[in-house]
């Protein structure tokens, strides 16, 4: 690693930023690494940024109020106050001093000095002392390294009733149940390796949300998600109220039911008969996990409408991608995950075209979309039996 701590200017978004340069930080096989950087920037998370601007401005915000509670350079709390029109006000946190003086700098290189505050403090304590001191905040942002779980608790307290939460998880072994152990003890879950791991993650860090809120007699709603091999971002609604989180948790929480096997799988509020009704194999569940829908039809129409606003973003047309995929995925029911490769090598036929598999799981009366992020997963309401039919009658062809 060369250890100079040269500052260069960049710009992202609509924002100039002070950084430390990345290209003198590598690792001996030649890797860039941000987290070797005195303070964390990754230019490579842009588009978890410029999803995060896109989706503020399609929320129902006015005159709104941001906390970036672990912001590195402040870059989001930057561009959320310079590029989203109904956000007047941002916390840009972090407890690393070093950070906070870049902050400081970088607030002032952009003339923000009216909307955005720099804060030196622990995330969770920020958090709870803009609640006791009264402060509305309408959106949460939290970006972590690694797991975001230490921060929801106190995010779910902070944000006003109605108000949103962006969460992002880089340890994504551990949601996809790649390192069981990790997985279970972050997130209080049942977790196994399966054939569609990152909708296991996603699932699986919605469905703490929802615990965690429910235990703060608070309910939410999944309104989007961004997801790829390194993380998993989503934006959750938060509401008060008892009885909305006793039927959030009836309706929404439950059990992925896994043979590893046959591939058989099904959602399932209850954990019930340990044998797979296919082929007699013993069955995992999978959960508690969120076992009802990830998109909000509203939220992604609107976003796809605010995307011309936008064009300046070097990832519009990877948006404009995601957005079109969700909302072919938005479904009132919830859409079981299968991976037609995997799927179809445990039947031991060449795997169709995963399009071709949607298209005739529709003409059966079912809903079926691809699950965005991926390339081979889709989710659908017809039964197993049913997407085995489709992959044979496919191969077959
Ligand atoms: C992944 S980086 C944030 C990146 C930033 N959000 C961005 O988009 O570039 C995580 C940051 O959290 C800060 N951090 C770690 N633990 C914290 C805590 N308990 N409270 C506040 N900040 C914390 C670190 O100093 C680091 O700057």
């Amino acid at each position: 690693m060369c250890g100079s701590s040269t500052l260069i200017e960049v710009v992202e978004g609509r924002v100039r930023l002070l950084t430390y340069d990345l290209s003198r930080y590598r690792r001996p096989d030649g890797v860039c690494e941000p987290a070797w950087l005195p303070v964390f920037y990754n230019p490579a998370a842009v588009l978890s940024r410029d999803f995060s601007v896109l989706v503020a401005s399609a929320l129902n915000l006015k005159e709104a109020v941001v906390l970036d509670a672990l912001s590195g350079t402040g870059v989001r709390a930057l561009r959320y106050c310079s590029e989203v029109g109904s956000i007047s006000k941002c916390f840009a946190n972090d407890i690393d001093s070093r950070a906070y003086e870049l902050i400081v700098r970088n607030i002032a290189l952009n003339n923000l000095q009216e909307k955005v505050e720099a804060v030196n403090e622990d995330a969770n304590v920020v958090m709870y002392k803009l609640k006791k001191s009264g402060v509305r905040v309408d959106l949460v942002d939290i970006d972590p390294y690694g797991s975001p779980a230490p921060f929801i608790r106190a995010a779910s307290w902070a944000v006003k009733n109605g108000g949103y939460i962006g969460i992002t998880a880089t340890d994504m072994a551990s949601l996809s149940g790649a390192r069981p152990s990790s997985g279970s003890r972050r997130y209080w879950c049942n977790l196994v390796p399966t054939d569609v791991s990152k909708t296991m993650a996603l699932r699986v860090l919605v469905g703490y949300a929802a615990r965690v809120a429910a235990e703060l007699d608070r309910s939410i709603e999944p309104l989007t998600y961004s997801i790829s091999s390194y993380f998993a971002r989503v934006f959750y609604r938060v509401r008060k109220g008892a009885r909305r989180a006793d039927s959030m948790l009836s309706k929404s929480m439950g059990y992925l039911k896994y043979c590893s096997v046959c591939g058989f799988r099904e959602f399932s509020h209850q954990i019930e008969e340990v044998k797979c009704s296919v082929c007699g194999s013993r069955v995992s569940y999978v959960g508690p996990l969120w076992i009802d829908g990830l998109t909000d039809r509203e939220l992604v129409e609107k976003s796809k409408g605010v995307l011309e606003a936008f064009t300046y973003m070097s990832t519009i047309n990877q948006l404009a991608k995601m957005l079109a995929c969700q909302a072919a995925e938005v479904s009132d029911k919830p859409l079981v995950p299968y991976d037609v490769v995997q799927l179809s090598s445990k039947l031991k036929v060449n795997s169709p075209r995963v399009e071709k598999v949607v298209e005739c799981l529709k003409l059966l009366g079912c809903r079926a979309a691809r699950h965005c992020g991926t390339t081979t997963t889709i989710g659908t309401d017809c039964s197993y039996r049913d997407v085995v039919s489709c992959i044979k009658q496919l191969t077959s062809k």
